[in-house]
């Protein structure tokens, strides 16, 4: 049973991400972290305990991280993500404190006791605020899931950089450069792959038809988002990013890519772009896992049947969502 901590910055995708982590046995999540990105991270925190609500797992304890990028000034993405951070679904805050350990610390104490997987899914300046303290304990990390950058595909917030990169470039960099000092990669599943993950609004019926509650839920949450979608994107639906980065890391099968070296620009108007060095131009050893390709029906066939429930609790079996095969 892997170990793992989730850093995100809920944010709609960060909390579809964690109801599927949450639902997902194999795992053992330690423990939450957030950082400032979709949201500031005291409200992604807040957000990420209406998730564990909703999945029936407040007994997974929550850590908020880095409030401002390492470097430069911090730009939020609520145009996308709502005032809230859920969409603007003003969801009742979910009582209790948080702990007075920082993201950073529960990190650090957490990769000093044993080695842990972390399935990053926002900026990464907790990770490198971390290992510029700590560089040893890139070691304790088992695997590193970061859902980031962008290979072949478009930018998402510039015409080059996907968000999570472009809001915090230097912690990015310092990321890879140090995963390639310790000769690790990061697998990077970056915009190539999830974009091709979109929940439609033909999906969202079928939910709330199979799961009212879980369904209501998302509907509640993805309105703004698919709102967003349309206006900005043309498409019918949203994409879902985040959700992808924790099912390959309970299925890597599910994804598939090439593994070469990366670095990530951090100045002038490529800001936040991960240049991937495919024909290997510099010789360097890899650092990354570039996630390529992936089966998005797969996909929505594993999150859909581990996220619904039955009326009396239990999960749908793959066998009785047939049409799902269509997908
Ligand atoms: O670019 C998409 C990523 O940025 C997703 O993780 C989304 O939640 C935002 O954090
Ligand atoms: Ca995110």
């Amino acid at each position: 049973m892997p170990k793992v901590i989730i850093d995100c910055d809920p944010g709609i995708d960060d909390v579809l991400a964690l109801l599927l982590a949450a639902a997902s046995p194999e795992l053992e999540i330690v423990g939450i972290t957030t950082v400032s990105g979709n949201v500031p991270a005291d409200m992604g925190a807040g957000n990420a305990r209406k998730a564990l609500a909703q999945a029936g797992r407040l007994d997974i304890p929550v850590y908020i991280g880095e409030m401002v990028p390492l470097k430069g000034k911090y730009v939020d993405a609520m145009d996308t993500h709502g005032s809230d951070g859920l969409g603007e679904s003003f969801l009742p805050e979910i009582p209790g404190v948080f702990p007075e350990k920082s993201a950073v610390d529960f990190l650090e104490e957490e990769l000093e006791k044993e080695e842990i997987s972390i399935i990053a899914l926002g900026p990464l300046t907790n990770l490198a605020r971390l290992f510029l303290k700590r560089p040893e304990l890139v070691d304790r990390v088992s695997r590193l899931v970061s859902m980031g950058g962008n290979f072949k595909s478009h930018g998402n917030c510039s015409p080059v950089a996907e968000y999570n990169y472009w809001c915090d470039p230097k912690a990015a960099r310092i990321c890879y450069q140090m995963f390639a000092d310790a000769g690790k990669k990061i697998e990077m599943a970056g915009l190539d792959v999830t974009r091709k993950i979109v929940l439609t609004p033909n999906l969202l019926s079928y939910m709330e038809r199979l799961d009212p509650k879980t369904g209501a839920f998302v509907r509640k949450v993805t309105g703004f988002y698919m709102d967003f979608h349309w206006e900005y994107e043309g498409i019918i639906g949203c994409v879902i990013n985040d959700p992808l980065a924790v099912a390959y890391f309970l299925d890597p099968s599910l994804c598939s890519g090439i593994e070469r070296y990366v670095e990530v620009e951090t100045e002038g108007i490529c800001r936040g772009q991960t240049v991937v060095d495919s024909m290997n131009f510099w010789k360097k050893e890899p650092n990354s896992l570039v996630l390529t390709e992936t089966d998005a029906g797969r996909f929505m066939r594993f999150f859909l049947t581990r996220i619904l429930r039955k009326e009396d609790g239990t999960r749908w079996a793959k066998e009785e969502l047939s049409c799902l095969e269509q997908l």
